[in-house]
């Protein structure tokens, strides 16, 4: 199969920010979200806490980034998103991959994250996360519910 390079996923750069901000802000239903109500938009990207984004025709469309404790070796998945419009087709899966892939090349043993939404946790599920433990309210102090769950990179 030809390599397709206008569909690619590399390592996010600094000039990625504009259309990394453009989608998010473009999108009324992040904006409802935790995230998009107190999340400033910034990503520092290093060797321990990478971010990669997935581009199609110049543009980026998706997302992900990681932030490790390097004395632990373990890291946490952060700010996966995808474009609204190219949902479902596996760029999340894709990217998810990128990270697990990286996670292994640096030595670290397992990866963790933490979602708000039961419809999440199980998309997580299906992309091999293991549920960890699930925080209801009113038990947890936040408003809503948190999942929290961790994948051993070792292991498919
Ligand atoms: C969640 C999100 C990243 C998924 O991206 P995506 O590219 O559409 O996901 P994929 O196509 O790679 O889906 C992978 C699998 O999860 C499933 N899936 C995708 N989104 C799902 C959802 N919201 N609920 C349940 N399952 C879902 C897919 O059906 C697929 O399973 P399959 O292989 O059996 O078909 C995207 O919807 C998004 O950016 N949402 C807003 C931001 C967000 O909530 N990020 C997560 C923060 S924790």
């Amino acid at each position: 199969m030809p390599l397709n390079i206008s569909n690619m996923i590399r390592p996010f750069l600094s000039s990625d920010m504009q259309d990394i901000s453009d989608m998010l802000y473009s999108d009324n239903e992040w904006a409802k979200t935790l995230w998009g109500n107190y999340n400033s938009i910034s990503i520092d990207s290093d060797y321990w806490n990478p971010a990669f984004v997935y581009e199609e025709d110049g543009k980026v469309i998706a997302y992900v980034k990681m932030e490790s404790d390097s004395v632990h070796r373990y890291t946490n998945i952060q700010n996966l998103y995808v474009n609204v419009n190219h949902r479902k087709k596996w760029i999340a899966k894709k990217l998810l991959e990128k990270c697990y892939e990286y996670a292994i090349s640096i030595w670290f043993n397992v990866t963790e994250l933490v979602c708000f939404t039961e419809e999440l946790s199980q998309m997580y599920q299906k992309l091999w996360f293991t549920l960890l433990s699930h925080y209801k309210k009113p038990y947890y102090v936040w408003f809503q519910d948190k999942y929290i769950l961790y994948k051993y990179l070792w292991e498919q």
